[in-house]
């Protein structure tokens, strides 16, 4: 045995061993690509038996589509030994893409070449299957971003959308199951369902007993898959104007019990597969989850917006309980003193006057006597007596402060009168004079008869809408105007402006009285509709002005509200309904 022979044989050896347990397919050639040695692999993934196999190029293994291609292949090899990815052709004709490393070599003085052939099959699968996760994690992701930019319909289309182009469909719709599970209802297709395949006018709701078998993820409660559906039995049909359906997929989306989603997509080109299920299943659970969430949220701001809402009506209802709680009892109590002191009153006032002429009486006999004095004389010692007393208690100025002294009680007794009048009204004696008037006359009739108290230092602009002519107790409602236009000048302490608006809104009339006047102090401006309440000198302010505006006001249907900033002034403002709903009986 020579030394080359050896060498041959070992290496012989070494294939062998190569070919045996190599996993990938091994292919010795000789420089034409000769098939010269070829492992079981080869034999088992060509399809060829080996004695077959060694008579092939390798040119012939090759997707022919993959020839342009090897001349450069082959050079690159030639050079440095190559690493580099093409598709083989079994013997059936099926292509399937392979690695190929390969390398020349020289054994005396010939040239071979060894290439190691990996099928890349399942690693290409695996390569689209990660691109095909990216893609589709990147569209749940977008699902997400855009739930709280789209309004429900169009999130839904959003969604739809994605589905269609991950799966290759051409349609795609949604429904919701309702709680009863027995109806459903389309809420969402993409643009081009809409486009192409369905001019059919829907229900909105219609029940799952009419649906075709794409409602069997429903009755089934699991994905369902139609991939001849031209051919299957009893399909229900689809609705008029639908075209036509090869294939579909229908996936549940099941929450708890229920069923809430039916999602659909349609005519695939090719076979639909599980992949495209978890698409569909995925993106309906998100879109379901998403859609519940969002409704969850905007039911609990709506919620939380009512509960809001309320709480403040019943602050403001309290308030006001309160407030006409407080007027009726001060009312009762307003009434009762109107009523006592209305006698004595009356009767002190009638008795001075009669006092006053009593007065009168005395001081004409007195001046008789006066006159008789001057006729007796200073002989008369009787009347020394008389004479010295007249100047011990100054007559003459008695005299003239009685009358003086008369004058201011019967002013008093005058106040008081005014007051219990006041109280009387503040106690809505009597409904008399219910009619229909005219407010911008009462504002400016009123207006004429506090000129005097506003002239000086007050302008007054008008700024009237137009207004109806409502119907109330019209001398009631001037004696409101009186009372906010007086206090309207007297919070102005040297000038300012008061403005008078009007306007009606929702069947209601609006006044408006704004002053720029020194303002209420935020402490006070819950009292000073309470009567008596008062930050004027004694003998300017009985604090009764709002009160009995507040009562009338309470008394036509209609409130008072203020708004006020110390230092640059108050704004009065009455509602009043054009007619009240029921007027107490009485005039009119
Ligand atoms: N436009 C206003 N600007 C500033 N304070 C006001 C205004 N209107 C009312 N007030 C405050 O409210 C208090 C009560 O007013 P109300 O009209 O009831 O009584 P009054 O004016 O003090 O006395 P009366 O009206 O009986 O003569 C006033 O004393 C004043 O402190
Ligand atoms: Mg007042």
């Amino acid at each position: 045995m020579n030394e080359p022979t050896n060498d041959l044989l070992r290496l012989e050896n070494q294939f062998n061993f190569l070919l045996r347990f190599a996993n990938d397919i091994i292919l010795l050639m000789d420089a034409d690509g000769n098939i010269l040695e070829a492992n079981d692999v080869a034999v088992n993934t060509y399809g060829w038996p080996l004695e077959q196999l060694l008579t092939l190029n390798i040119r012939e293994l090759r997707d022919p589509a993959t020839l342009d291609e090897m001349q450069k292949q082959l050079k690159l090899t030639a050079e440095t030994g190559a690493l580099f990815e093409t598709r083989h052709k079994r013997r059936d004709g099926t292509i399937f893409p392979v690695e190929v490393s390969s390398r020349l070599f020289e054994h005396e003085g010939n040239t071979y070449r060894q290439s190691i052939v990996r099928d890349i099959t399942e690693r290409h699968k695996m390569q689209s299957k990660l691109a095909r996760d990216a893609i589709r994690f990147e569209g749940l992701l977008k699902l997400n971003e855009v739930a709280t930019q789209l309004p429900e319909k169009e999130f839904m289309q959003f969604g739809l959308e994605w589905v269609e182009r991950l799966t290759g469909s051409k349609i795609a719709f949604i429904h919701f199951v309702n709680d009863d599970q027995e109806s459903i209802e389309l809420v969402a297709w993409s643009a081009a369902t809409r486009e192409k395949y369905c001019t059919a006018a829907y229900d909105d709701h219609y029940p799952v007993s009419q649906a075709g078998i794409w409602a069997d993820c429903l009755r089934q409660r699991r994905p369902v898959t139609f991939n001849d559906y031209a051919n299957y039995p009893d399909k229900h049909g689809l609705p008029e104007g639908h075209s036509e359906l090869k294939r579909l997929i229908s996936v549940p989306v099941i929450e708890g019990e229920k069923v809430r989603v039916i999602l659909g997509v349609g005519n695939k080109d090719s076979d639909y597969d599980d992949e495209d299920i978890e698409i569909a299943r995925l993106f309906g659970n998100d879109m379901w989850r998403i859609i519940h969430r969002l409704r969850l949220e905007s039911e609990l701001k709506l919620n939380l917006e009512q509960q809001r809402a309320l709480n403040k009506q019943l602050e403001e209802a309290q308030s006001h309980l309160l407030q006409s709680e407080k007027m009726a009892s001060l009312g009762q109590l307003a009434a009762g003193v109107a009523h006592e002191l209305n006698n004595p009153i009356g009767f002190v006032y009638s008795n001075m006057g009669t006092l006053e002429s009593y007065l009168n009486d005395i001081f004409a006999i007195n001046a008789a006597y006066e006159e008789a004095e001057l006729t007796v004389g200073d002989s008369c010692p009787a009347l020394d007596h008389v004479v010295k007393l007249k100047h011990e208690k100054d007559y003459d100025y008695i005299k003239q402060d009685i009358f003086q002294l008369m004058a201011q009680s019967k002013d008093g007794l005058s106040r008081m009168r005014k007051i219990v009048q006041d109280l009387k009204d503040f106690s809505h004696v009597g409904n008399e004079g219910w009619k229909w008037a005219d407010l911008h006359k009462g504002l400016d009739s009123t207006l004429n008869i506090v000129w005097n108290e506003l002239k000086y230092k007050c302008q007054v602009n008008k700024e009237y809408g137009t207004l109806p002519e409502i119907y109330c107790i019209a001398s009631q409602i001037n004696q409101v105007f009186l009372n906010l236009l007086v206090n309207a000048a007297q919070a102005i302490e040297t000038k300012g402006i008061i403005t008078l608006r009007t306007g009606i809104k929702n069947e209601e009339v609006w006044v408006e009285i704004t002053d720029t006047g020194k303002g209420i102090p935020p402490e006070q401006i819950n009292r000073i509709f309470d009567p008596f309440f008062t930050t004027k000198p004694v003998g300017v302010g009985t604090g009764l002005g709002l009160s009995l505006s507040y009562g009338i006001m309470q008394k036509h249907q209609g409130r008072i509200e203020v708004t006020s900033e110390v230092g640059k002034g108050t704004t009065m403002r009455l509602h009043l309904p054009v007619k009240p709903k029921s007027t107490p009986s009485g005039n009119n």
